[in-house]
């Protein structure tokens, strides 16, 4: 307890006295819905977790704050006293909260292409999690998606392995600030260890709510240099940023789940990389090492490296598991104390045995006005202008505008997946400003809305706007084989087209969509999924800003033309990885194919 002392000797001198029972507490990670407070602290749970959806109810940043202040005090009142470390899906912004400000997903970030941005983004996040309590943020993803079709491409900030290690290390700077014991901080987690976005088509064999996945949690089939080179380079930034957690992927290689590589884990991560934080399973990511046999499963898992087991469920399996391996010797002694010593160093680090919670009373933080100017500002600049003509856009003041599709006055589909709930929802599930909303501050009486495009007979206007939009889905269940728009958007496209002079379509989607009639319009925007705050939508289509967005991934031509790695930019491509206009149609980047 001497904050003198250096945090190696305090973690060293803490682990001395602790029994087998208190470790293997320590390593494990507990979804709240599955434990109580005094239940936590009796099996001296080391960490717990709100899972997609994970809020309380009132989902209030007060009632979170009490919550994981309950789980805190019931910790330090143990023999020991060890805080426990409270983590989220904190994917784009606070995003479980109810009222929080919701950035653009990483896509968009990386349509912006402007690691600030993405630091200041991040920092606006630590901010709001801290106003609730919440210390540790289970991202940035750094995957380095190759292939489109994967429901996580949203959650990636493109397929160029540069790109991705530049705006994930700038994310964690923004999440760990001036250190990770600073007030206002939260603990980074590079996710997820290995291969994360580079699985074969077709190649799980999970499954979700909605049926079999496609690609998520499948098998990552290239050779190992071909791994590393693709993958590895985001983790080599991200722990000279300071990460201290890595979360390990759902995938596998062609030796296996990741999950049990020994080779990967503890000699690549924690040796070549010299990685001295710990390392995270996922979701009950250690129960598939070995199906059907959990205790093989979290044999090799930890020793191959993982130091807490995201259970998250099933407690007293886990310790009582973990505890005969150890005493079968099947589990090694050794790997229990280098697990537990790394997770107290980060407990340490962070400053919790001096200061459990963050400061109370903050819970206007939480959607603060100047977080949504940055979300604004981030929606601004992650809009990509695909096509446009003659002058149309900006949209000048005066000019009469139709306003359609479903996507257009929805906070939900715009928000995308990980949003209040893990797969998100459509409709009005937090506070926010829809396109309409902000077009109609704008534009007042010459704006006229109808989601279906249903306007009375007669009506004409110089510009129409339609929004399609990709549902909000997570994970494996957005794995698409089509890559298609809902039919009912792309009809509302033509029902407006007669009425309009000009047609801008606006797309939100988490990934590149086969644009179809789409391609038809006038002009297309792509929105990607930008969160709450779509006045910085309305700021670009208006003239307030400049158009300065690229595409972050490539825009295949078909469905088949996904997957990219090794190919070259144009082939099966309609727009090259970094392509986007400004209002004047002058490239911003490589021109379309
Ligand atoms: C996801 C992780 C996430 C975890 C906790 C898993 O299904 O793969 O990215 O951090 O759930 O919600
Ligand atoms: C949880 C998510 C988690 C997922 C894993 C959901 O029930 O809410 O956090 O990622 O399960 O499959």
């Amino acid at each position: 307890m001497d904050a003198g002392k250096s945090v190696d000797e305090r973690a060293g001198a803490l682990l001395g006295q602790m029994t087998l029972d208190e470790k293997i507490g320590e390593m494990a990670q507990i979804e709240k819905n599955a434990i109580d407070a005094r239940t936590s602290a009796a099996f001296n749970v080391g960490s717990i977790l709100s899972g997609g959806g994970g809020y309380p109810d009132p989902n209030t940043p007060q009632a979170w704050y009490d919550m994981v202040k309950s789980y805190q005090d019931a910790a330090l009142g143990t023999r020991l006293g060890i805080p426990i470390l409270y983590g989220v899906d904190a994917v784009h912004g606070h995003n479980n909260v109810a009222g929080a400000t919701m950035f653009p997903q990483n896509v968009g970030i990386g349509a912006t292409n402007d690691p600030a941005l993405a630091q200041q983004v991040c920092a606006a996040t630590a901010a709001e999690m801290n106003a609730t309590g919440v210390r540790w943020d289970f991202g940035p993803v750094v995957a380095v998606p190759q292939d489109i079709r994967w429901g996580r491409t949203f959650e990636g900030y493109g397929e160029r392995t540069d790109q991705v290690a530049t705006l994930g290390a700038a994310c964690i700077k923004g999440l760990q600030g001036s250190g990770l014991g600073a007030d206002d901080t939260s603990a980074a987690t590079a996710k997820h260890f290995i291969g994360d976005g580079g699985t074969a088509f077709g190649s799980s064999t999970s499954s979700g709510p909605n049926g079999p996945y496609l690609l998520d949690q499948g098998v990552d089939q290239v050779d190992e240099a071909t791994l590393l080179k693709l993958f590895l380079p985001p983790y080599r930034s991200a722990i000279d940023a300071g990460a201290r957690i890595v979360m390990v992927s759902y995938s596998s290689t062609t030796a296996g789940k990741v999950h049990g590589d020994r080779h990967l884990i503890t000699d690549i991560l924690k040796g070549q990389l010299g990685f001295i934080g710990f390392v995270l399973s996922d979701w009950g990511g250690v129960d598939q090492v070995v199906p059907g046999n959990y205790s093989a499963s979290l044999e090799q898992g930890i020793n191959a490296g993982i130091d807490m087991v995201m259970v998250p469920t099933d407690y007293v399996r886990f310790i009582t598991t973990v505890k005969s391996g150890v005493q079968a010797g099947t589990i090694e002694q050794e790997r229990i104390d280098d697990a537990v010593r790394r997770i107290l160093r980060v407990k340490f680090e962070m400053g919790l045995f001096e200061k459990p919670m963050p400061a109370a009373g903050k819970a206007s933080d939480v959607g603060a006005d100047a977080h949504r100017a940055i979300a604004r500002t981030a929606v601004a600049q992650s809009a990509v202008l695909l096509k446009t003509s003659g002058n149309l856009l900006p949209i000048t003041s005066g000019r009469k505008v139709l306003l359609a599709g479903q996507g257009a006055d929805d906070i939900g589909i715009q928000s995308g997946g990980w949003t209040i709930t893990w797969q998100g929802s459509e409709g009005e599930i937090t506070r926010g400003t829809t396109l309409r909303a902000a077009l109609a501050a704008r534009l007042g009486g010459n704006l006229a809305f109808d989601r279906n495009g249903a306007f009375p007979t007669g009506t004409k206007a110089e510009v129409g706007i339609v929004v399609v939009a990709e549902r909000p889905y997570a994970e494996g269940v957005g794995d698409s084989s089509t890559l298609q728009l809902p039919d009912n958007d792309v009809a509302v496209i033509a029902k407006v087209r007669p009425l309009v002079k000009s047609l801008v379509v606006v797309v939100m989607s988490g990934r590149p969509v086969i644009l179809g009639d789409v391609a038809s319009a006038d002009a297309i925007v792509e929105a990607w999924l930008p969160g709450t705050e779509a006045s910085g939508l309305t700021d670009v289509l208006l003239g307030d800003k400049p158009f300065v967005g690229t595409t972050p991934y490539t825009w295949p031509k078909a469905p088949a033309d996904a997957p990219r790695s090794g190919k070259a930019p144009c082939d099966g491509a309609v727009y090259p990885v970094g392509y986007g206009l400004d209002s004047t149609s002058k490239l911003l980047g490589p021109p379309a194919c």
